[in-house]
Order: C-alpha cells, then structure tokens, then sequence
C-alpha cells in the first residue's frame, strides 16, 4: 500500500495543535501553540477566550505543521481533526478549518475522539502493543479503565463518579495558590514535601469494582489546608505530597486488580495525567512485580498534541471511516 499522509488538527481545549504523521507511526510535524500561559492569569481556562485564540493560531500553526514536516498541501491524503469531547466552541474552530481544508482538497475528513487519541499516543511511542490490554484514561475531564481487545474495539469498565483526576489536580492546586495547570505544580510541590505526614482518604479502594471519585478527596485537602493554616502550618508541600499519593495509590491499585480480573499482560497509560512521575513510577513498580507490562506515552504525546489525532485516523483511514462535512462538535459525549 502507498504511504498515507494525514493532517491532524486539535483544538478541544487550550492547545492549538496540527500535525503529519506517515503511515499512523512516523510523526513528522508536531506543532503545539499552548494558551496556558493567557489562562494561567486567570487560574483555569477560560473558553471564550480559548476560543478566539485558536482563531487566531490556527493558520499559522498548521502551516508550520506542513512547513516542519517538508510537505506541500495537495501531499496529504486525508485531515483528521478532534471532534468530541472538549470545549465547544473550541471544537468548533478546529472542526471548521479543517472542513474548508479537506473540502478545499478534495480529501475526506475524519473525525477523531479526543479520548482515543490519547489512548493512542502509546502506539505512536510503542509502535504495536499486543492485546487484550487494560488502560487507564486520565486527562483533565475524564478518569476511566478500559479493557481493550483492539485499537477501536473495547468495553469501559470503569470511570469517576464525579471529578476527573485531572480535575482534582487542577481544583487543589487552584485552592492552594499553587497555579494552573494544577498537575505540574502539585508535582512539583510534592517533590518538596513528604506524603504521610498528614492522611487524607484513599477513595473507593474499599470498593471491589473499577469506580473512582476524587471530589471527595479534593474537599478533604481543601478543610485540611484550612485547619493547618490555621494551626500555623503553612507547609503546602507536605499536603501536596499526600494529596498526589492518596490519587496515585488509587489509579495504581484499581488498574492492577483490572489487569488481574481480564487476565492481561499489557497496561496502558493515557492522557494529560499521565505525565505525571509518581503515578508512571508507581504503576511501573506495581506492574512489574506482576510481570505485568506497562506502556505510557514520552511526556509531549501525553498531553494535548495533534500527532495522536492523526496517528488515531490512520486506522479510520485504512478502514473507510470518513466523517460528512456536515459533523457536528460534540462537547461532552463521552463515548469510549
Ligand atoms: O489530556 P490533557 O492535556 O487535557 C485534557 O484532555 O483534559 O490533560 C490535562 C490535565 C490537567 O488537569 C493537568 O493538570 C493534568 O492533565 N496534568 C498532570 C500533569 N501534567 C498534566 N497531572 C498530574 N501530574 C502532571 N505532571
Ligand atoms: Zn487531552
């Protein structure tokens, strides 16, 4: 089969992001234009604002893409482009240029799930991960395990009641004064302190299903930072530390039982907290006393980026699945 070229295009959240991957493997572009710095201001993302940004960015950052990667317009063969779930009228910016564009070029349009693109940046790193395979989805919106048969062919057995790990990270960090994004700077608090010191609840690892919650978790290290401040302790890295463990010892936990009831060899990572290097050191200790094996995405394929969404449309590609030029964005479907 001749070499297949898809553009990819993200725009579901505060990353305007474009780029060429071959053949659903070799990345040849990969331009990420972060807003985090505009929303940071005013500690999370503020869509409208997010919005105009894209309309601003994403000219320029798709023709970087194409500039980066050496290739012309008419040398792509498909423009995949995130679809669902995400801010809308985020989604809405990246659906439409890349409507114009694939229309433009007569080249069919595909429709990517955000979601699924994360899951895929394991394949874009690992090339062909064996299954059956368990995966753990934590971004900023969604905390879900899955049990995996093949790329597209999987059952959800498992997500967050209320909020998303991402969320959590985001909520706490905020509360504490720690900045946006929340993950990297609770992270980077933790390093300075000491989980333990302090306890705060383990939720639902009582619970023999594949469930999360975390806002309950989250209220806990809010009244605890009011009670230690009041005390006089301001000592917001210990807090930090025990808050990140308390998540961490979660997700490790629930996705290694999952392993152990589907009977899998092989774990997957994915997502915007995946990046995070308690939860991939843990869940790398854990997997490997069990000869189990453990796949996560280099840190740029684990936050918001388009070469997962391009890499994800090879095999929508390959199979025949193109989206009309009528599709519309769908902000909160969750349909993993
Ligand atoms: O996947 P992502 O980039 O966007 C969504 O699809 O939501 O995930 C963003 C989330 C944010 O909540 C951010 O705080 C979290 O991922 N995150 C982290 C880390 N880096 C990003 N959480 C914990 N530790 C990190 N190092
Ligand atoms: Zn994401």
């Amino acid at each position: 089969m001749k070499d297949v070229f898809i553009l990819g295009i993200e725009t579901s959240c505060d990353e305007t992001a474009a780029s060429i991957v071959k053949n659903g493997r070799q990345i040849l572009s990969n331009v990420i234009n972060s807003q985090v710095a505009i929303h940071q201001q005013f500690g999370g993302v503020v869509p409208e604002v997010a919005s105009r940004k894209h309309i601003e960015n994403i000219a320029v950052v798709v023709n970087t893409a194409f500039l980066e990667a050496g290739l012309s317009h008419e040398e792509i063969d498909a423009v995949a482009v995130t679809t669902m779930p995400g801010l809308v009228g985020a989604l809405l910016v990246g659906l439409s240029f890349a409507k114009a564009f694939a229309y433009g070029l007569n080249r069919p349009l595909i429709a990517v799930n955000h979601l699924q693109g994360h899951i895929y940046a394991n394949f874009l790193e690992h090339g062909n991960i064996e299954f059956p395979a368990v995966c753990l989805v934590v971004s900023g919106g969604h905390t879900s395990l899955l049990y995996m048969k093949g790329i597209s062919d999987y059952e959800l057995i498992g997500s967050t009641k209320d909020d998303a790990a991402g969320e959590a990270f985001d909520k706490v960090a905020r509360f504490l004064g720690l900045g946006y994004p929340g993950g990297p700077a609770i992270q980077k608090a933790a390093d300075q302190g000491q989980a333990g010191l302090y306890h705060l609840p383990r939720v639902f690892l009582d619970r023999n299903d594949f469930e999360f919650s975390f806002s309950g978790l989250k209220t806990a290290a809010m009244n605890l930072w009011r009670k230690m401040e009041k005390s006089g302790n301001n000592r917001v890295e210990d807090l930090a530390a025990e808050f990140q463990a308390a998540l961490v010892e979660v997700l490790v936990e629930k996705t290694i039982r999952a392993a152990n009831k589907y009977g899998v060899e092989n774990i997957l990572l994915a997502g915007g907290v995946a990046a995070n290097r308690d939860l991939r050191t843990r869940l790398g200790e854990s997997a490997r006393q069990r000869q189990l094996n453990l796949y996560f995405p280099s840190l740029l394929l684990c936050t918001d980026n388009a070469a997962m969404i391009a890499g994800k449309a090879y095999h929508d590609y390959v199979n025949g699945h193109f989206a009309p030029l009528n599709t519309n964005a769908q902000p909160s479907l969750f349909s993993l």
